[in-house]
């Protein structure tokens, strides 16, 4: 329900965002609060999250943070309760925490691979799960899934995370098909190059290829029709649309949002 005293796209809404310490997360959590949401922040560690705090409580929003992995069970199944006993209810979850890791298939070790898949998959499938519960019992709701033009399309070096995020497009089309009816609505978006830590993990990938990081950069950029990465703004701005009532008629979308780079 909205609430007038803080007009917006997403008035009166209560969401939990993954992953906000940083980056696309504490973008998105700036401009749902922008937009009159009150959020449930978590990410593993509290210095950065209460940074996203600060400037998410300055346009007014009642913001409370919780530490946990994503890719451990119990503490997911704490995180919910925590979010549930603090809002009152969840109305949007942005399922954003994720890792990144580049190696060859040849080179990747098994628990390089297993923690690209715990956190990205496996943690997605837990926040979900239990979120979605929630939500099937209010018959109302919406997630959105980060994916990645990786779940899109093969990268160079980069298999484990690619899978990750295959898996999680595969994920949110399913659990779209079967939340449909509760009228929930569960969509992922597939950024391209987003200016935050993560594309300085690049550098991996530059010294697997042996060279230099900026021309890594320049390579990348030249497959970018638009000619430059994207700021986590202009993803934040496509989970206000997801997460708010002008997205009731879209479920089990992945969309790319990548300055035109796949044109799939
Ligand atoms: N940047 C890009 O170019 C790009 C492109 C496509 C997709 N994406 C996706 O967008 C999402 C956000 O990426 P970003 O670029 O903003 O990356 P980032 O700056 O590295 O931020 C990642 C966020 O995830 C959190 N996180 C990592 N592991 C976690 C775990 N096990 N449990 C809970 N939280 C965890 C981090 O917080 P802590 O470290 O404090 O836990 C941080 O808040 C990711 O899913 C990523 O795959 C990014």
């Amino acid at each position: 329900m909205a609430d007038a005293s803080r007009p917006g796209r997403l008035s009166g809404c209560k969401a939990l965002i993954t992953g906000a310490s940083r980056g696309i997360g504490r973008a998105i959590a700036i401009r749902y609060a922008e937009e009159g949401a009150d959020l449930f922040l978590t990410a593993t560690s509290m210095a950065k999250l209460e940074e996203t705090q600060a400037l998410a409580e300055a346009h007014g929003a009642k913001v409370v943070l919780h530490c946990a992995d994503v890719s451990v069970r119990t503490a997911v199944e704490a995180m919910i309760g925590a979010a549930i006993a603090a809002l009152g209810r969840i109305d949007v979850l942005v399922n954003n925490a994720g890792v990144y890791k580049a190696a060859r298939l040849v080179d990747y070790t098994a628990e390089d691979f297993d923690r690209i898949m715990k956190v990205n998959l496996y943690g997605a499938f837990h926040v979900m799960q239990l979120v979605l519960r929630h939500m099937q019992a209010n018959r109302h709701g919406k997630v959105v899934n980060m994916a990645s033009t990786g779940g899109k399309w093969s990268s160079l070096n980069q298999s484990a995370y690619n899978a990750s995020k295959h898996a999680l497009v595969g994920l949110t089309r399913c659990a779209a098909l079967e939340m449909g009816p509760y009228g929930i609505n569960v969509n992922a978006i597939c950024p391209g190059f987003v200016e935050t830590d993560m594309l300085d993990a690049f550098r991996e990938h530059a010294a697997i290829l042996g060279v230099p990081f900026e021309k890594v950069m320049e390579a990348a950029l030249a497959r970018v029709p638009l000619k430059r990465f994207l700021k986590p703004k202009e993803i934040a701005d496509l989970a206000v649309y997801l997460g708010s009532s002008e997205s009731d008629g879209m479920t089990g979308q992945s969309l790319l949002i990548d300055g035109g780079m796949l044109m799939v």
